[in-house]
């Protein structure tokens, strides 16, 4: 692996997960000039916090420093467009946390931006990047499980189950018109076209919102946070609680999932099985270390995640010996290391094995057809004809 120290990135956002960016890129060696918060003190305070060198002023002040080569967007949602857009016309390369956009049309924009000026574009669906996911792809890609017929699983959590649970992300101005299906629906269908190579057709979907009125504090509110805060006031909630989707995909594959953020006791519980003809595989995101790989003629396996026994991609994408337990923040770490080797190249990669601006519009779309669905009461098909540019046509590649 080149030297990554040469490499400058910025974070905008020092929140939950603008903080997992910054420790990330230390791991990985990459020299991080940098952070933007919502405000030059709340930055400032933040990047004494984690001993990063400086806090710039505002977005112009970061892109106008000419060590910054790389910009991660982990601000809300609503801000993502504008401010990749911004950092991909001042010439940076931009990873972008999941959702892309708030709509597919913005999405498209950005992947078309982004292929004009050539620059490297990813979108952090960092779940691809747990060694066991990427093993998955191989063992799928090479035919172990025969043909993909059955898809299904769920991701639940459960740190919005009270009326009293608040955050940015159940207003829809700010975190979009789905809520649930997009902030983590987002990553079980991304990580099952990855995971399957077959891409999500149609969709029925419904949507639910259980909990009708939540109670707004009056000051700000962190990602996760269980505090009650004395002061609130009512505020009506039209996004969904949870969604219940069937599935087809283009290869004639069908599943089935259901996304909640209400779910008592499910703390981040990704979980899928992909049936095929020959075998099955089946994988948790609570633990993250094992898969159950089903057969019908001879006992069914538990695969412990240990490099020896993985294929090039789980290997790649493991730090550390069999037993020694690799989790969320190492996805991150893994995920950077390939998306930094094309930093070094100065290019991406023809087929990047990360996911893309192309791959963040795809799931836009997937999103819009799920809330069309939902609406309609009908099966909708995941709509890929707007493919103006050679760019947007990868997206189906
Ligand atoms: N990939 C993942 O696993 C994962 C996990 C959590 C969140 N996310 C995504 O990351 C993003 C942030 O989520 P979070 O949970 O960290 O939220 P958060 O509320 O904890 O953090 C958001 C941060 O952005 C800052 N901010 C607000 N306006 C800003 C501005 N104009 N400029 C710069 N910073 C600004 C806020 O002060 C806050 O620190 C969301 O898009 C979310 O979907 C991804």
């Amino acid at each position: 692996m080149a030297n990554l120290a040469s490499i400058g990135a910025a974070v905008i956002g020092t929140g939950f997960i603008g903080t997992v960016h910054v420790e990330a890129l230390r791991r990985i060696g990459v020299d991080v000039r940098g952070v933007l918060g919502s405000s030059p003190e709340r930055g400032a305070a933040r990047a004494d916090a984690l001993g990063v060198r400086q806090a710039y002023a505002s977005l112009d002040d970061l892109l106008a420093d000419d060590s910054v080569r790389v910009v991660h967007v982990t601000s809300p949602n609503d801000l993502h467009v504008s401010q990749s857009r911004a950092a991909l016309e001042a010439g940076k390369h931009v990873v972008c946390e999941k959702p892309l956009a708030m709509t597919a049309a913005e999405s498209a924009e950005l992947v078309e931006l982004a292929a004009e000026r050539g620059l490297v574009n990813v979108t952090n669906f960092n779940i691809r990047f747990y060694p066991l996911n990427q093993h998955a792809h191989e063992v799928v890609a090479k035919g172990d499980l025969g043909d993909i017929r059955l898809v299904t699983g769920r991701y639940f959590q459960d740190w919005l189950l009270l009326e009293s649970d608040w955050n940015w992300r159940l207003q829809p101005d700010r975190g979009g018109a789905l809520r649930a299906v997009g902030d983590i629906g987002s990553h079980w269908l991304d990580l099952m076209t990855y995971v399957t190579g077959h891409h999500v057709s149609s969709v029925m979907a419904e949507l639910s919102t259980f909990i009708g009125t939540r109670k707004e504090p009056t000051g700000p509110v962190e990602t996760f946070s269980t505090d009650r805060s004395a002061e609130t006031v009512e505020r009506a909630i039209s996004t969904e609680d949870t969604a219940t989707i069937l599935l087809r995909f283009d290869s004639g594959a069908r599943g089935a999932v259901s996304i909640s953020q209400i779910s008592p006791g499910r703390k981040n519980s990704l979980v899928y099985e992909i049936d095929g003809s020959d075998g099955a595989w089946a994988w948790d995101s609570e633990q993250p270390d094992q898969a159950w790989i089903g057969h019908r003629e001879r006992p069914n396996e538990v695969l412990i995640r240990n490099p020896a026994l993985l294929g090039a991609a789980g290997q790649a994408a493991s730090a550390l010996p069999g037993g020694h337990v690799e989790g969320f923040f190492d996805t991150f770490c893994a995920h950077f290391r390939a998306v930094y080797a094309d930093e070094a190249a100065g290019r991406m990669s023809p087929a990047p094995g990360y996911p893309t601006f192309a791959d963040g519009h795809d799931e836009m779309l997937v999103g819009e057809a799920i809330a069309r669905s939902a609406h309609e009461g009908r099966w909708i098909d995941v709509d890929r004809s707007a493919t103006r540019t050679a760019a947007l046509q990868e997206t189906r590649a």
